[in-house]
């Protein structure tokens, strides 16, 4: 239990040890699953659940709060990781009543099997008083679903954003302490969890700045009580500008594709193009996924297998066009020994992304003079695209 102001707690859990959440998604430096308590003169508000497997903990934090009685469960989010808690919170304190909008309510009761009379619906806008602290609920749609909404608490100046602005990192340190880590762990969740829907999250901070906010609460990793810094990092994500720079996400059987990625990362970086190479067998996508943020142009290496692409490498693009970034080029580097139509599968994997689709290189069996030239070719072919876009140096 972790007091952010005076009556207003932290009571949700650290998860030093969990590695991998929807069973995809590393967590290098485990998560948390914030929950706030809000005790005000007249009534008491708990501002989400944790994740199952911790509901023992959150139950630990709320009687260390000294709460006897639970007015409101406000739940922000149906997904399990902040709701999963609910039932048993509804168990220890009956006369609770689970504050949420109309689309997260259908959500619970279809994921939790709630029952109907156990909620009351918001709208966007509306206010609840506790007595000496009123809250006001701010929708924010598809941060990552599409109910999800924010509490201003307008006495403190405190908005609880959900899973906007977090990071998966587990930490005893309530607020921000080392912006050089949150940095690289909000930019990887963001990567992972809301740069598909960039768009909705431009109008959602748009929103936001109607509100005067002194602490941004996220229900993932540490407490922003310098929110500029977090607001400042996400108008960057979020903007049309990309960098100079390629990813080369790789993967190879007989070294084939593995010399053309090494020629082809030479040849970005001789030219000036910062480079960021994954090895897709030993890689981590969490760190790819942080580097489709910004990069202009997106290159997938692959062998050909059966006739088509490497496994890896298709997961690579399904990955890239889940996340929708902003990249401008995309091409394919790889090799065939008699035959198949990898190009072709690789491409077919990335409509979502608007990107024009520079000359792929594939080789024959191992690159000869001639694949070395064309990745040359390539790589000159991106700086041009890149110097029309003005972002190279
Ligand atoms: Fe942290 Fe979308 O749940």
């Amino acid at each position: 239990m972790r007091e952010l102001k005076p009556g207003i707690y932290e009571v949700g859990a650290l998860d030093f040890d969990r590695r991998l959440f929807d069973e995809i998604i590393p967590l290098p430096d485990g998560t948390s699953y914030n929950a706030y308590l809000i005790k005000g003169s007249e009534k008491t508000a708990l501002l989400d659940t944790v994740d199952p497997a911790k509901t023992e903990v959150l139950i630990d934090n709320i009687v260390k709060a000294g709460v006897e009685k639970i007015d409101y469960v406000i739940s922000h989010h149906a997904e399990q990781d902040h709701s999963g808690s609910i039932p048993e919170i509804l168990t220890i304190f009956p006369e609770a009543k689970v504050v949420t909008n109309p689309k997260c309510k259908e959500m619970l009761m279809d994921l939790l099997c709630l029952e109907t009379e156990k909620f009351i619906t918001v709208d966007d806008g509306e206010e609840l008083s506790l007595g000496d602290k009123n809250l006001k609920f701010v929708y924010i749609p598809w941060v990552h679903w599409p109910e999800t909404f924010g509490t201003y608490l307008k006495e403190d100046r405190i908005f609880f954003s959900c899973d906007f602005f977090g990071s998966h990192l587990a930490t005893g340190n309530l607020f921000v302490d080392d912006e050089v880590v949150v940095y690289e762990a909000a930019k990887r969740y963001y990567a992972e969890i809301m740069m598909p829907f960039r768009s909705n999250i431009k109008k959602n901070i748009e929103k936001l700045s109607n509100y005067n906010i002194e602490i941004i609460a996220p229900s993932h990793g540490q407490v922003y009580n310098k929110p500029k810094f977090i607001i400042d990092a996400y108008k960057d994500w979020i903007s049309d500008n990309v960098k100079n720079e390629v990813v080369i996400a790789y993967v190879s059987m007989h070294k084939s594709t593995a010399k053309m990625t090494e020629h082809f990362v030479d040849c970005l970086i001789e030219r000036g193009i910062s480079v960021k190479q994954f090895d897709l067998v030993t890689g981590d996508v969490g760190k790819l996924a942080i580097s489709m943020v910004d990069a202009a142009t997106i290159v997938l290496g692959s062998p050909t297998v059966l006739a088509g692409a490497h496994p890896l490498a298709a997961y690579a693009a399904i990955l890239a066009n889940a996340l929708r970034p902003k990249t401008r080029f995309a091409s394919i580097i790889g090799s065939y020994s008699w035959g198949g139509k990898m190009v072709e599968q690789l491409t077919g994997l990335l409509p979502n992304l608007k990107v024009e689709i520079l000359e792929p290189v594939i080789a024959k069996g191992y690159p000869k003079d001639k694949d070395f030239t064309a990745i040359e070719e390539l790589a000159d072919k991106i700086l041009a695209k890149h110097k029309e876009l003005k972002i190279t140096g």
